[in-house]
């Protein structure tokens, strides 16, 4: 089968590395790629937001099976307008979609369906969600309803900051996306992020990760897309995974389906594991970046075997097995990331990290000048990964790999697993 992967980051390679291991698999294209993802199949340019440019090249090219990695071209009704096309599709509709595109949406289904999640409040109008933030007190959790790249959830320790987060979003900072706010209790706990595969009915639990999304070591600075991660979470026991299913992905896929926009594709729950057990922070409904990047390595099924089950609604048949090994991914980002980052700048010796045991380097944002020099691209570069026998050990051997990597440019956190090992350790 020709498979047309569409998206660019790191996500996208760790899938493409995956896919490519499939028997299934004839040719791979990957749209727009990055040079990592050339190595595995041929990026292709084009106009993903061309809806009927996406159907032609499927088309012409006999692509058996689209996969789309981010979430603007679900929200967007990519996989609607390919289904409509009779093209096989892996990803939820449009409407399914809002369970990432929308708070507000996500939060009425927690209602409907039950689900523990922050208690909550929507406005669309400056001055109530102010009166709001005053009687509730701080800490508390202002989000922009729509989507907002990362930037639309303000964690507020204090009124004053939690009303400047509001006239922000009100004011149009964040565009479109801020024309509604959900304010939110501030959950307490352990975050963890949980994916499971759905084909509108079936729910197959994949596994755990846990991200690290603020900028500096010790969890310090502004939030990013993720400066790594490790997989599993030791905070997802075999009871709070048991819990989160029944508690919280099952209803919440019972309820899409009984609104009659079945949930088919992967259901990212974020997770925050308080005293009171699990609780709902927000969904999405992609892979992860960076935790594709770590449970990618560790997953011991046919990729692209279990993505086809889920569009055509055959999960029932399906079971996924894992490596026992912990994966763990370092994000080599460029200067002044989440800032503008610094590109152009040249990154030698990838080719040493990767030719050490358990150790894959996933492209993110790179790019290959005309001779041939790879150079930063993005914010996110690189995500050096690697598989343990423990986290410590998969710390340990992505650190080592990393550091074989000659990139001036670039900056890490130097803490990514800190929890886990302390946890492994008996220190946690
Ligand atoms: P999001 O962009 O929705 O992933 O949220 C970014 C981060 O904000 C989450 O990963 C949490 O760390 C934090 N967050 C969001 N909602 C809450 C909440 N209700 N309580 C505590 N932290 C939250
Ligand atoms: N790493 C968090 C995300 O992909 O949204």
């Amino acid at each position: 089968m020709n498979v047309l992967l569409i998206g660019s980051g790191g996500r996208e390679h760790a899938l493409a590395w995956a896919l490519s291991k499939s028997p299934q698999l004839e040719r791979l294209y990957v749209s727009p790629g990055n040079p990592g993802t050339a190595k595995l199949g041929e990026n292709v340019v084009i106009d993903v937001a061309d809806h009927a440019a996406v159907i032609a090249f499927c088309r012409l090219n006999r692509i058996g099976f689209v996969i789309v990695g981010p979430e603007a071209p679900l929200v967007a009704g990519l996989v609607n307008d390919l289904a409509a096309a009779g093209i096989l599709c892996f990803g939820p509709s449009r409407e399914a979609a809002r369970l990432e595109g929308s708070k507000a949406f996500t939060k009425a289904l927690c209602d409907e369906a039950r689900v523990p999640t922050a208690a909550y409040a929507r406005f669309t109008e400056a001055e109530p969600a102010k009166a709001y933030v005053r009687t509730q007190g701080a800490p508390i959790v202002v989000k922009a309803d729509g989507l907002a790249a990362g930037k639309g959830v303000v964690v507020a320790a204090s009124v004053a900051e939690a009303e400047a987060a509001v006239d922000m979003m009100f004011s149009g900072g964040l565009g479109a996306a801020g024309a509604e706010v959900v304010i939110e209790e501030c959950l307490i706990g352990e975050e963890a992020s949980f994916f499971v595969l759905c084909d509108g009915d079936t729910a197959l639990p994949l596994a755990s990760a846990q991200d690290h999304k603020r900028v500096g070591d010790g969890d310090t600075g502004p939030n990013t897309g993720g400066m790594g991660a490790y997989s599993p979470a030791p905070v997802m026991t075999a009871e709070v995974e048991r819990r989160t299913m029944e508690e919280i992905v099952l209803p919440s896929v019972r309820a899409m389906k009984a609104r009659g926009t079945p949930f088919r594709g992967v259901l990212f729950a974020g997770l925050m594991i308080t005293a009171a057990g699990p609780k709902l922070i927000e969904y999405n409904v992609r892979f992860g970046d960076p935790e594709c990047e770590v449970l990618m390595p560790r997953l011991a099924t046919d990729l692209l075997d279990l993505l086809i089950a889920s569009a055509e609604g055959r999960l029932n048949e399906k079971t996924v097995a894992w490596r026992p090994e912990a994966a763990l991914t370092v994000v080599f980002a460029a200067e002044n990331y989440p800032g503008k980052p610094v590109t152009g700048t040249e990154i030698r010796n990838v080719a040493a990290a990767e030719a050490k045991p358990d150790v894959l380097v996933f492209h993110a944002g790179t790019k290959t000048d005309p001779t041939g020099r790879l150079l930063a691209a993005g914010g996110r570069v690189l995500a050096v990964t690697a598989l343990g026998a423990t986290v410590r050990e998969a710390q340990t051997r992505a650190y080592d790999a990393l550091a074989a990597i000659d990139w001036p440019g670039g900056f890490h956190r130097t803490d990514i697993g800190r929890l886990a090992v302390e946890r492994e350790e008996g220190r946690g």
